[in-house]
């Protein structure tokens, strides 16, 4: 089948341009082509369900949907029944329903469709689509978490209308599930939390039997129809997108007809809803159908390559996440709707009269309507009651973040394209020769052979092994681009095998899916196929992808799949993936789908070599974290997209995917040098952090930008790399409970009210490390946020900022506003390399940041940052305790890791890494005397047990708080040690003085 070119090419297909043999000049776009992507009401399910909506709650309709009382049955933690929805006609349609009560108190409640009469679905004749509906999300996204509970029991005195189910820790919860209207609600502490059609939005769009159109028409000339009495029931329904549906030119056929999943889930009591990325928007969601500020179109689901996107939209964009958490002063609740089918969520709250009584409760009701356009309804129903409880029991079902090899944490360099392996070295050696840190850096599809994935182009890449061996000198990186398209051309052997062994995305004919990306005509590799994932891994073998080395890693892009010349910029929802699934019903896996893939290449690549995988995807759905890194996507170098970059990383960390990040710089377009300066100071706060810029912008590695802008992101580099400790102790964290890497206020303070919408500025993981980036262009100072009434300390000078509000914080441009919570000792590596791997036996200082009460405590987690060995207890784990009483800072074992042979040996290489500095902010005035603090090591011999260390004390200055040094006390980080600064309390006037 032959693909004819797209009608309009995207402006930024490079390829296209050189086809046309133009020269690409790059045109600052004002805005997101929005005709290019459907509106709710273009999208013929959504408007269904937005108007059966309006309908219902204008007209208070009755939910149609009963629980058959006759039908329930509890077993086992789990309650089963059907229930029956009743159409026009009075025929009844039968959903099962199971509402499972999980061991960790989670509930989960799905709803399907029982398969009817055989001919009532018989499908459009010839069509190879499955007929059932999809329920195969939770095998691709759920992988733990889903024991179901032996406490949960059956409430003794349900009154008649209803079944209880008491469930979670001693049975606080409870699960009140109404026969008729169906609907559910789910308590905790006797109080309700969330509701399931309460406003009587359920809408499971049962199949049906296709009437076609010749038999209306027959009945038009007056003829009986034989389904005539079944089509009163439809006839006041809008069935015009039932069968097939139109958009930008393409048609979607729809073989099963309508079969969208739509509910109401309300959050009484709760006035701000987090979550569902991905969009370019504000942390705390806004409302869609009126109310003040209002978006006018429900949040999408549905992954595309938004080309430009628009800030301050509930547009769709590359990646879904559909997790909602809904928060309020003493509660964290969430649903995670597991579907991952186009997806649409509206928001309105409702405000009641204050009432004086209710303390933690806020007087507003958030009021959330979901609609799938196809699958099961499946939804995990969290009550927590902290941010913390959500984002662990979330985890434990679609997985916590992989811990990533240490250089991942530090700075990739990036840009479409580094043109040459003489290029590559260049940057290389200049980053060198300008003493600015690098862990890697990046090829963009330029080094491929005409788009030809696994292969290099010839002339510019000759010797990529060379290349890598330069890079490894410094224990650098290369990233290489590898994409889903597959070049469709002859003499090229990924394609023959691809079409060959037919692994590729079928179309609705179930024939290889053609379309257009890079490289021009392609195909898909279709990795729901577990034989192409097979196929797929054998690719990335050292003899088989050649040129690529140990330290070669790979960026999954265009994953969601972008299609250039498909509807939506992807690909059709009629095409068919492997066991005839239509891409509609899964089409917010694929991405994740193809980067699982990669990451299981990445370990079977070498036998005996097995190192942690780096995968960078810009597609991406729920448990994603668990093989890949993500980044937001095609920005714009624009003051108001990196001001948008901060709630969306935010929001990824609240939502289970944290190693996240955005393009530094912005990726169409050339920042002013201010603009990249402030950026690049944000950028460090980004888990996952990388510069990146258009083919068509200028070159803007950070040596170009010349004086003083290349010595004050020098400087904001190295700030990452001083602080790499904590950041992969954050990691750590992540990876074994949930906790997002860079935390928004609400996450760290869910009892601050006034700091719940606070999302642009951040807390680096449990270090009190509290970040504001600049993100207006001339700014100054900072306003920064502060909760509590802790002493918060200027990370580079100890200014004090104390009581709960907003602060003004100098921030001229070589200032990065970063200020410490009292209460924290934080770990960092001081000594400025070339590379985080280069430091890996560095020493290490630790700031110890005193709190009202004069304590600290902290904590630091290390392993060999590259292997699987920490699984095996290879690693280091402590915690740092300073007690004010006792006036002693301690280093004592968090975790007693099993003292295996890997354990062992990893202790041995790290046997004489030691603690080279301890700075005390806030010490006590009564230290101001002191000369000397006594160490303790344990293990060490006899005589060396108890030796002085000289103290020097720094008093006060102004509003800059006193702090003390102590140089090189000679502990080791392997080793239990205790610090004792002798008598007089810490928590005596610590701090500044008057
Ligand atoms: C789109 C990606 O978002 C961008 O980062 C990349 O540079 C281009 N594709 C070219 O591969």
């Amino acid at each position: 089948m032959i693909v004819s070119k797209p009608k309009s090419a995207p402006r930024w297909t490079t390829s296209v341009c050189l086809l046309a043999a133009l020269c690409c000049v790059f045109i600052p776009a004002a805005a997101v082509k929005h005709e290019n992507f459907k509106t709710c009401d273009q999208s013929g399910f959504c408007k269904r369900n937005r108007q059966f909506a309006d309908d219902v709650i204008a007209s208070s309709t009755v939910s149609p949907y009963a629980l058959d009382p006759a039908s329930i049955t509890f077993k086992d933690g789990q309650l089963s029944g059907v229930v029956l929805k009743t159409l026009a006609d009075g025929d009844k349609v039968q959903l099962p329903l199971t509402v499972t009560f999980l061991e960790s108190g989670v509930a989960r409640v799905t709803l399907d469709e029982e398969k009817r009469a055989k001919g009532q679905i018989e499908l459009r004749h010839g069509s190879k689509a499955r007929k059932e509906r999809y329920n195969e999300t939770g095998k691709w996204a759920l992988v733990g978490g889903l024991r179901p509970s032996t406490g949960a029991a059956l409430g003794a005195d349900a009154e008649q209308g209803h079944t209880n189910v008491f469930y979670g820790k001693g049975g606080k919860q409870q699960a009140i599930i109404r026969h008729q209207p169906f609907a559910i609600e789910f308590q905790k502490d006797g109080e309700t939390h969330v509701k399931f059609n309460e406003q009587g939005l359920l809408n499971m769009e049962h199949w049906r039997a296709k009437v076609e159109k010749q038999q209306e028409e027959k009945k038009e000339d007056g003829e009986e129809s034989k389904d005539s009495e079944k089509k009163i029931e439809e006839k006041t329904e809008d069935e015009s997108t039932w069968w097939e549906e139109k958009f930008g030119g393409n048609t979607d056929t729809k073989p099963k007809g309508p079969e969208a999943v739509g509910l109401d889930i309300s959050f009484p009591g709760y006035e701000h809803v987090f979550g569902i990325p991905e969009h370019a928007a504000r942390l705390s969601l806004k409302t869609t159908r009126g109310g003040d500020d209002a978006f006018t179109e429900p949040y999408r689901l549905y992954n595309a390559d938004v080309f430009e996107y628009e800030l301050d939209s509930p547009m769709t964009l590359y990646g879904a996440i559909p997790l909602m958490q809904a928060h309020r002063k003493g509660s964290t609740v969430g649903v995670f709707w597991l579907n991952a089918a186009e997806t649409w969520i509206d928001i309105t709250k409702t405000k009641k009269s204050a009432n004086p009584f209710a303390r933690s409760k806020s007087n507003t009701d958030t009021h959330t309507h979901w609609v799938s356009e196809s699958g099961l309804l499946d939804v995990f129903v969290f009550l927590g009651p902290t941010p913390q409880d959500l984002t662990r029991q979330y985890g434990e079902l679609t997985g916590y973040t992989a811990m990533p090899q240490s250089f991942a944490i530090a700075y990739h360099q990036c840009r479409w394209n580094y043109v040459s392996d003489d290029d590559v070295k260049d940057v290389d050696r200049k980053f060198d020769k300008f003493n600015i840190p690098f862990d890697v850096i990046w090829l963009d599809i330029e080094y491929t052979q005409e788009k030809k994935y696994f292969t290099w182009d010839p002339l510019t890449f000759d010797d990529p092994i060379d290349m890598l061996e330069q890079l490894d000198k410094h224990k650098r990186k290369l990233v290489t681009i590898i994409d889903p398209h597959i070049k469709n051309t002859n003499d090229y052997h990924v394609i023959d095998e691809l079409k060959k062994q037919d692994f590729a995305v079928m179309n609705k004919d179930a024939e290889q899916f053609e379309g257009w990306c890079w490289p021009g005509s392609s195909m898909w590799v279709d990795c729901f196929n577990p034989a192409a994932i097979t196929w797929w891994k054998s690719l990335f073998k050292y003899d088989s992808f050649k040129g690529t080395a140990h330290n070669t890693f790979i960026w999954n892009d265009m994953n969601e799949p972008s299609v250039f010349n498909g509807p939506e910029t992807t690909m059709p929802k009629d095409n068919l993936h492997y066991e005839n699934w239509e891409h509609r019903d899964v089409h917010n896996l694929n991405g994740m789908t193809f980067h699982n893939a990669t990451y299981q290449a990445m370990v079977e690549r070498k036998k005996g070599e097995l190192r942690r995988p780096f995968v960078l995807t810009r597609s991406f759905y729920s448990g994603s974290q668990r093989s890949a890194a993500m980044w937001t996507g095609d920005n714009l170098s624009q003051w108001s997209h990196l001001g948008a970059s901060i709630p969306m990383v935010l929001n990824q960390g609240i939502s289970g995917f944290p190693f996240a990040g955005a393009d530094v710089g912005g990726f169409f377009g050339n920042p002013s040098k201010e603009l990249l300066t402030r950026w690049y100071q944000a950028g460090i706060y980004y888990p996952f952090f990388r510069g990146h810029a258009h083919i068509d912008t200028r070159r803007r590695e950070p040596y170009l930008a010349g004086s003083p802008y290349t010595e004050i992101i020098t400087q904001a580099l190295r700030l990452r790399y001083q602080l790499l400790p904590a950041w992969y102790t954050a990691f750590h964290e992540a990876s074994t409970t949930g906790a997002p890497i860079i935390r928004p206020n609400f996450y760290v303070h869910p009892e601050d009210e006034r700091g719940f919408a606070v999302d642009d500025q951040l807390y680096i993981g449990s270090t009190g490390l509290l970040a504001k980036p600049v993100t207006q262009e001339g700014a100054d100072s900072v306003s920064v946020y502060i909760a509590d009434e802790q002493p918060y300390y200027d990370y580079f000078d100890y200014t004090t900022y104390k009581g709960a509000g907003h602060h003004t914080v100098q921030a001229p441009l070589e200032k990065i506003p970063l200020l410490m919570q009292g209460g924290h000792v934080i770990p960092r590596r001081d000594r400025p390399r070339r590379s985080s791997g280069l430091m890996k036996y560095d020493p290490f200082t630790l700031v110890v940041v005193l709190d009202n009460d004069g304590n600290a405590s902290g904590s630091i987690y290390l392993d060999d940052g590259e292997t699987f060995d920490y699984e095996q207890g290879a690693f280091i784990h402590r915690h740092f305790s300073f007690d004010g009483k006792r006036n002693a800072l301690t280093s004592s074992n968090l975790v007693t890791a099993v003292r295996s042979v890997k354990c062992e040996s990893y202790l041995k290489t790290m046997d004489k890494v030691r603690v080279e500095k301890i700075i005390v902010v806030g010490a006590p005035s009564t230290w101001k005397d002191k000369e000397e603090v006594i160490v303790m090591e344990e293990g060490t011999k006899e005589s060396k047990r108890r030796k002085p260390v000289p103290l020097e004390y720094h008093a006060s200055q102004g509003k800059k708080a006193a702090w003390a040094v102590i140089r090189d006390p000679k502990v080791g980080i392997t080793r239990g040690w205790k610090i004792d600064f002798g008598s007089g309390s810490a928590h005596v006037h610590h701090g500044h003085e008057h």
